[in-house]
């Protein structure tokens, strides 16, 4: 979106200094157009400006704010040359239309030893590759629910894929979240970490096991989703916001209303079902094999992959 009247940095607009700018960005308002959809009592909590300057303020970044009509065609150069995860399986990455997007959220669930968290540790050494050799030339975030991040298994992955396992490595950031609460914050604060690290990928290895043991029982449901909406509305928005991927696990249950047919659902309802841009559900085949079916994507057609995985990672 282009600014007038010279307003192009927050530090143009009325009554906001370096200081509350930075408070900003470090909020995830860098935009002026964030500032512009902001209620002048928002901003005033925010900065400890006034009221009435951030009513000015918020008026100037609206003011600065022009609506730019992208035509369908220009918006299909954009994605063409949108940025995507290798996950080292070709069949995988075609069936995907390249790998996984940025911008977006993907999800994989199925039962244990699918290979769900494989996938996260795969995608997490190849979002470090150079754009156009599979990777986003980023670092991640990695939020560990269930405490199975293992490092040596970076290690040989990074290896394989030609990358110093150390940096590798260092460019993983883990977060070992034993509570939703934690699970919480972290994406609640992410804006800062990411910007200064530079974030492509964020792993949430599980999701949901949190959640479903935090809010047990038909009464704590109406909570957990509320809860568990603005999570992934704000994971949503690091995506938006800073052009990164976003990677969920997910576990899933038995749902006895299905009758034919494979039963199996992924946890979470109806808020991670629309959440998700893209659904895989990975099911365990023989030995290394494993079978991922594109469940819902919105430019791709369902299919299936078969991938394996091997002592060096993921691979067809
Ligand atoms: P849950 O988290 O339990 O729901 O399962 P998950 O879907 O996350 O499974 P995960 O991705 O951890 O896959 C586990 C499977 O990956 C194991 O059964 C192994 O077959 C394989 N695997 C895990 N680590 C290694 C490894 O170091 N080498 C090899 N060759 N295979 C591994
Ligand atoms: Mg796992």
């Amino acid at each position: 979106m282009a600014k007038e009247k010279g307003i192009k940095e927050l530090e143009d607009l009325p009554g906001i200094g370096p200081t509350i700018a930075e408070k900003l960005k470090e909020a995830g308002y860098g935009d002026i157009e964030k500032i512009g959809v902001m209620s002048p009592h928002e901003l005033s909590e925010l900065t400890g400006m006034s009221v009435e300057a951030a009513k000015k303020a918020v008026e100037a970044a609206k003011q600065a704010t022009t609506l730019v009509y992208s035509t369908g065609s220009e918006i299909y150069e954009q994605r063409k040359n949108i940025g995507k995860i290798s996950t080292s399986s070709k069949d995988l990455d075609d069936m995907l239309g390249g790998g996984v997007e940025v911008k977006a959220i993907t999800e994989a669930y199925g039962r244990f030893a699918s290979g769900k968290t494989q996938l996260g540790f795969q995608l997490s050494v190849n979002a470090q590759l150079p754009v156009g050799k599979g990777g986003v030339d980023g670092a991640v975030l990695f939020v560990d629910t269930e405490g199975t991040f293992r490092p040596e298994r970076i290690e040989s992955l990074a290896k394989q894929a030609g990358l110093d396992p150390q940096k590798a490595l260092d460019n993983i950031l883990v977060v070992r979240a034993e509570t939703t609460e934690k699970q919480i914050l972290t994406v609640e604060r992410a804006d800062k970490v990411v910007r200064e690290k530079n974030v492509k990928l964020i792993v949430i290895d599980s999701l949901m096991a949190l959640f479903r043991s935090e809010f047990m029982g038909r009464g704590a449901l109406g909570e957990r989703q509320q809860k568990l909406n603005s999570h992934i509305h704000k994971l949503q928005s690091l995506a938006d916001t800073y052009g990164l991927a976003i990677y969920v696990t997910n576990q899933v249950m038995d749902n006895p209303a299905i009758l034919f047919g494979d039963p199996t659902t992924p946890v979470g309802g109806n808020i991670v079902a629309h959440a998700a841009t893209t659904r895989l559900y990975m099911r365990k085949s023989k030995e290394e094999k494993r079978i991922v079916r594109l469940v819902d994507s919105p430019n791709m057609p369902e299919g299936e992959a078969v991938i394996k995985i091997t002592p060096t990672g993921i691979s067809d």
